[in-house]
């Protein structure tokens, strides 16, 4: 019996999604977004432009439909969509510790406070982080 209790406890621990932080909390670093910025601009602003606004198919990655299209969800899903989709035409081109610091760049430019601790690129942190497309 006691052990049965433990692992339905054990289980609804595992099943739960416990947070750490939110995107409005500082996870990324201002130094981290500025080294995302150059590589933004050389692996995903010809489709995605050089102020995140979109062009033709590739969308903005700014506001709107982009801040909601991942709202509520741990950021480590966003971050497994660039990983394995982005850029588009060469998705294994550029390294997770540069898309961690793209990524820490579109934050800043969708106005999320910066910290005092980089964005970092592994899965088992990112999980802990979620994306809020607002602050309240
Ligand atoms: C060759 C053009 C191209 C390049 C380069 C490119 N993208 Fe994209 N991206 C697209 C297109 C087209 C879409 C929309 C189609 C789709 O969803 O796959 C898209 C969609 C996205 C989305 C989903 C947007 C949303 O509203 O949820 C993200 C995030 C993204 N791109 C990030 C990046 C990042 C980061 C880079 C650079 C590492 C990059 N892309 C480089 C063409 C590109």
């Amino acid at each position: 019996m006691k052990i049965l209790l433990m692992s339905i406890i054990a289980y609804s621990l595992l099943s739960l999604n416990v947070y750490s932080k939110n995107v409005w909390e500082g996870v990324y670093t201002d130094a981290q977004a500025i080294k995302g910025k150059q590589s933004y601009l050389e692996y995903c602003s010809e489709c995605h432009g050089s102020e995140l606004e979109g062009i033709a198919e590739a969308p903005s990655l700014r506001q709107g439909a982009f801040i909601y299209n991942w709202d509520g969800l741990p950021i480590n899903i966003l971050f497994q969509r660039i990983r394995e989709t982005m850029p588009m035409d060469d998705p294994r081109g550029v390294s997770r510790k540069l898309k961690a610091d793209i990524l820490a760049y579109i934050m800043k430019e969708n106005n999320f406070p910066s910290g005092n601790i980089p964005l970092p690129y592994q899965n088992s942190r990112l999980k802990s982080i979620q994306w809020n497309a607002l602050s309240k």
